[in-house]
Order: structure tokens, then sequence, then C-alpha cells
């Protein structure tokens, strides 16, 4: 069953954003935005968003957003927001204008600064008839672990800090949020249903896991619970990135 991003409960698989329904979100972790572009476009059919991160936004700008946009793909922009409501709103507005259908904030900017992201989102959406984009919001870095969090003072178990950040976004109005494979099922239980999980750290077993981890399969992945895949190398690093693109969309979509 098929659903779209926006509005709907997910009760079913996967939602869809741009022209085509995948949910498979190709992060674009490429050093041009050239490159970027040939590989947007040769996988397109079998990936329903791009994700455009710090480094290739910070070197090619918002004017790569709007050339992917003009492909008809949709965009998450992961620049993860954490500053004053104010100024996160604003930042928020300005990817609203830029027409990005996703963007992410740090959930340990609280929940005045989430709740005035969301507004943003809406108000700015509203204002454009526009749909506002999916503010996503990321709990603790997969790249912190207790010792990390101990630095910082206050908690140090890294699942309840993840637990307790995740129902801070929800309260705080996000309707979606980062997690790894690991916090899908767990993330599922206690949140309202309604809340899309984003998943990285998705291998298939054919590639290597990299730098990952914790993965998970992108069947297993949607199996616990997952709205949409982000998949980066085991796309663009692969021999073949169109065959990659279509096996990965096939095995999350249960057409393998
Ligand atoms: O190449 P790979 O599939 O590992 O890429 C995963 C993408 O998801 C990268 O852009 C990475 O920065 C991002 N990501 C992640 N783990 C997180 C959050 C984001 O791998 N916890």
């Amino acid at each position: 069953m098929r659903r779209a991003l926006f509005g709907s409960p997910p009760t079913g698989r996967h939602g869809s954003i741009g022209a085509v329904s995948s949910p498979i979100i190709v992060a674009l972790d490429l050093p041009s935005g050239s490159a970027a572009l040939d590989l947007a476009t040769r996988v397109a059919p079998h990936v329903g968003a791009f994700k455009v991160g710090k480094e290739l936004f910070v070197s090619e700008g918002p004017e790569l957003v709007r050339r992917l946009r003009q492909t008809g793909a949709a965009v998450f922009l992961d620049l993860k927001f954490h500053d004053i409501p104010n100024t996160v709103a604003k930042a928020v507005a300005a990817a609203v204008r830029l027409d990005v259908q996703m963007l992410t904030v740090h959930g340990s900017g609280g929940s005045a600064m989430m709740r005035a992201a969301e507004t943003a989102a809406q108000e700015t959406a509203a204002a454009l008839g526009r749909t506002p984009p999916l503010v996503l919001g990321v709990t603790v870095l997969t790249s912190m672990d207790s010792a990390a969090l101990s630095e910082l003072g206050g908690e140090t178990d890294v699942t309840r800090q993840v637990e307790r950040l995740a129902r801070l976004a929800a309260s705080s109005g996000l309707r979606g949020l980062v997690c790894s494979p690991l916090e899908i099922m767990p993330l599922r239980a206690m949140l309202p249903p309604s809340v899309q999980l984003v998943t990285p750290g998705i291998r298939t077993g054919a590639e290597r896991s990299d730098d990952q981890k914790r993965t998970l399969g992108p069947a297993e992945a949607m199996a616990a619970g997952a709205s949409w895949l982000v998949v980066g190398r085991p796309i663009y690093a692969a021999a073949d990135p169109v065959e990659s693109a279509r096996r990965i969309h096939a095995l999350a979509t249960g057409g393998a």
C-alpha cells in the first residue's frame, strides 16, 4: 500500500513526494554539483528523493538544489539546523522558498526551536501555496557514544537520550525523525504512528559496510517500520549505480 508523505498516516510502506514513489533517498555525498546532478539524473527512476548535505550545499549552494528540483526530483536538505528559534525559523523559511521537501533540525536545540521550525515550514508553505516540507528531528548523532554524551553533562545513556529527544520532537510538532536502523523498532513502538522515520545505515550485504557499524537491509528496515531509507555509497559508489538503485528499491518495496 502506498501513501502520500504528507498528511496521511504511515500505515503503508513508504511515501511519495516527487515524481517517483520510492522510499529510497540517495545521499549525494559527491565532490561536485555536476557529479551529483549526473548521478541524480541516472538513478531518478528508482529514487524518491535526493539528500543534499553540508559539503555539497556549502560548495555548490542553493543553485544545485534548484537544478535538482528542475529535474522533478524531491530534495532532502540535510543541514541539521541548531540555533535560536528565530534564526532556525528564518533558515527553514528560506528552505521552503527553495522548495525542498525534507530538512533536518537538531532535537537538542529544544522544543521552542523545533516548534519554530515546524511553524515556519507550515506558514511559509501556506503563503506560497506549497505542501510544507517534512521537518525531521535529529536525536543523538550516531558518532556520539555514552562517553561523548557524558562530556556534555546530563543524560549519558544513548538509548534513553534518543528516546527523550524523539518524544520531545514529536510533542513539539515535528512529523518525522532521523534514526539509526536499530532505533526504528523502539521508536515505532513509542511514537505516534504518523511520525515518519528516515533511516541511514542501509546495506544489502552485497557491498562493504564502510564505516557504518549498525546496518540493516532495505527489506528489514522497512519491515521494522522505516518510512524512508537514506542510501549513499551502496548506490553512488557501486559499479553500476542504476542497477544498484533499482535493486535496493525492489528490495525495499518487496519487488525483489
Ligand atoms: O554511504 P552511506 O549509505 O553510509 O551514507 C549514509 C548517509 O546518511 C550519509 O550522507 C551520512 O552522512 C548520513 N547519515 C548517517 N548516519 C546518521 C545520520 C546521517 O549515515 N546517523
